[in-house]
């Protein structure tokens, strides 16, 4: 058991869970001429944070240790910034946060990567360069239709 893998594991799905619930929040407050194109795109973003999640989960039991779950852990220890409640956003503003927390989540499984490397840990190296992926293509995506 290797106590920095876990950690950053958790880490990892912290970040996952804030990505899922900021997409959501686009999904459901999105308006204005382009709502369905915006709405969907954030259902699809949604889906690429949510579908981490159970992978990240399971690997840290297969590498001894437990998957964070409640609110308070999320919170403490995301690397994404969840979006704030108070603050009312446009479609544009969305995009560039959603980016942001992105490109946050990319460092981060590329610090993963170098950790699980470095501990010899090959499946956690793989997991993390296949959800590497996945991330770059949404920052892509967000990138495109910011212009
Ligand atoms: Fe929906």
């Amino acid at each position: 058991m290797n106590r920095t893998i876990i950690d950053h594991l958790n880490a990892e799905l912290a970040t996952a869970f804030v990505l899922a619930l900021n997409a959501k929040r686009y999904h459901w407050t999105v308006a204005g001429p382009h709502f369905r194109d915006y709405h969907l795109r954030f259902e699809e973003l949604y889906t690429a944070a949510d579908s981490t999640v159970d992978e990240l989960a399971e690997r840290i039991r297969m590498v001894g240790g437990t998957p964070l779950h409640a609110p308070a852990q999320i919170e403490a220890q995301t690397r994404a910034a969840i979006s704030n409640p108070s603050v009312r956003l446009e479609a544009d503003s969305m995009l560039k946060e959603a980016l942001a927390n992105e490109e946050a989540t990319i460092s981060l499984m590329h610090e993963g990567i170098e950790l699980a490397n470095e501990a010899g840990d090959p499946g956690t190296a793989d997991l993390l360069t296949r959800f590497v992926q996945a991330h770059q293509k949404e920052a892509w995506f967000l990138r495109e239709m910011l212009g």
